[in-house]
């Protein structure tokens, strides 16, 4: 009997069809050489037997160790649009890791590279540089120079003999980088393109594929640059690192709230701060709103959630009887974040409420909480953190939910509030 397969997907089947369950038209083809089917399928590497020891690699750029640890036989993705400074961050983990790396590159020329390595730092006798583009080459430069970290930059310039198909190819480098990785005691970051919708070029099959997804992030004409984790079997997925792209390179921010709060205007609506959470560090963030009236109303969020803010308009609407359906709403978190976390609510219904009435919110307050539905403010998580960074930067006021929580209801600078609208009474 014959087998076929689909070559964006890898979903095997044992006649041909038109259309593969992953949507794709006329991908589906017979499979010759059965090893491609075996190339296909990861399920035989936790079989993978050897017992040399796991080490974490010495490095020492601690916003992205922050995010994601750098470990040996571990396979990292990062994603990224191109431009924002993934293989200028890659070649900076290299010159911060006092062992043997190599990086492969099918991206740029050697030339290319070297020169930017020498902009970042004259001294890369630690990083031996090659145009790659074959995965059976590997092992014999891995064998060669015994590396603890290698970059691949990009899985898709990286082809295998073994396959065809873009997907599919994808995977049979994943598949036999960590072989060679779990073999030959090295972490490999493997650098991908994403789509302007955020999802990493090819199916969501490769990301279960390997241990930890970054993606970096940020206003390409900006400089602020966020890296976060969408997946990391080592650890969670809140943190958050954060750098600023410079003429020589990606700086660390260690304090990323007085840059997030930096250009702020106080004198005008529709700017609040917002005390937020990622991981294990505070950072205030502002929140902008532009509520503006139109013929055609419409509403945009940048870093926010536009069916949250659907779900704030409506409980502004319901309870503080605020009617914003001629008008367009704008929301835009600064710095380039993405906020997931349901504290920003309270923040972002203060920011459209401070633009629509064209009330000003003094400089010197901040909120977060939680919108319920029945129009109160909600409780959330990390309230100490919350409050201390809020003091560490100079604010004199947090409005929240606190009552319940382990916190002094007494202490002037905390304001607690059970409703909306009372809060938007007091604008
Ligand atoms: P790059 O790392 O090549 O992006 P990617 O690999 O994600 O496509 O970086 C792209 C931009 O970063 C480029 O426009 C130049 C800028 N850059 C700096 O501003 N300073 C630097 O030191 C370096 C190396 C790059
Ligand atoms: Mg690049």
């Amino acid at each position: 009997m014959s087998t076929f397969m689909c070559k964006d997907c890898g979903n095997v089947y044992n006649k041909w069809i038109g259309k593969c369950n992953c949507g794709s038209w006329n991908t589906v083809a017979e499979i010759k050489d059965p090893k491609l089917l075996f190339n296909n399928s990861l399920n035989n590497i936790n079989e993978f037997n050897d017992d040399s020891p796991i080490i974490t690699i010495n490095n020492n750029i601690e916003e992205f160790l922050r995010v994601c640890p750098l470990i040996t036989k571990s396979i990292i993705i990062l994603g990224g649009e191109p431009g924002i400074g993934k293989s200028t961050l890659m070649s900076q983990i290299c010159l911060q890791t006092t062992e043997k790396c190599l990086y492969l590159s099918g991206e740029e020329s050697v030339e290319n590279i070297k020169k930017r390595f020498y902009r970042l730092n004259h001294d890369v006798n630690n990083v031996e540089i090659f145009s790659f583009f074959l995965i059976e080459k590997l092992e014999e430069i891995v064998q060669k120079y015994q590396p603890v970290l290698v970059i691949i930059d990009s899985i898709h310039t990286t082809r295998s003999t073994t396959s065809e198909g873009h997907i599919t190819q994808m995977k049979d480098v994943l598949f036999k980088t960590s072989i060679l990785g779990k073999k030959y005691n090295f972490c490999c970051i493997m650098v991908s393109h994403i789509t302007k919708d955020g999802i990493i070029a090819g199916p969501k099959t490769i990301e279960h594929m390997v241990d930890v997804v970054l993606y970096l992030e940020g206003d390409r004409y900006g400089n602020i640059r966020i890296l976060r984790a969408i997946k990391n079997r080592f650890g969670n997925t809140n943190e958050t690192g954060v750098f600023e792209m410079h003429e020589n390179g990606l700086i660390e921010v260690k304090n990323p709230s007085a840059l997030f709060i930096s250009q702020r205007r106080t004198d005008v609506p529709g700017s609040v701060v917002f005390a937020g959470v990622g991981g294990s560090r505070p950072f205030m963030l502002e929140i902008q709103a532009l509520v503006v009236e139109s013929i055609y109303p419409q509403i945009e969020c940048i870093g926010f959630e536009i069916k949250r803010l659907r779900m704030i308009l409506a409980i502004l609407q319901k309870w503080c009887n605020t009617f914003m359906y001629k008008h367009d709403i704008y929301i835009n978190v600064v710095g380039g974040m993405k906020l997931d976390d349901p504290a920003a609510d309270l923040a972002v219904a203060m920011a459209v409420i401070s633009s629509f009435r064209k009330r000003l919110i003094s400089a010197e307050v901040c909120f977060f909480g939680e919108l319920g539905l029945t129009g109160e403010i909600r409780r959330v998580s990390d309230v100490q953190s919350r409050i201390k960074e809020a003091k560490r930067l100079g604010f004199k006021k947090i409005y929240s939910r606190f009552d319940g929580h382990n916190v002094d209801i007494k202490d002037e600078f905390i304001c607690n509030m059970g409703l909306l609208v009372d809060l938007v009474n007091k604008l």
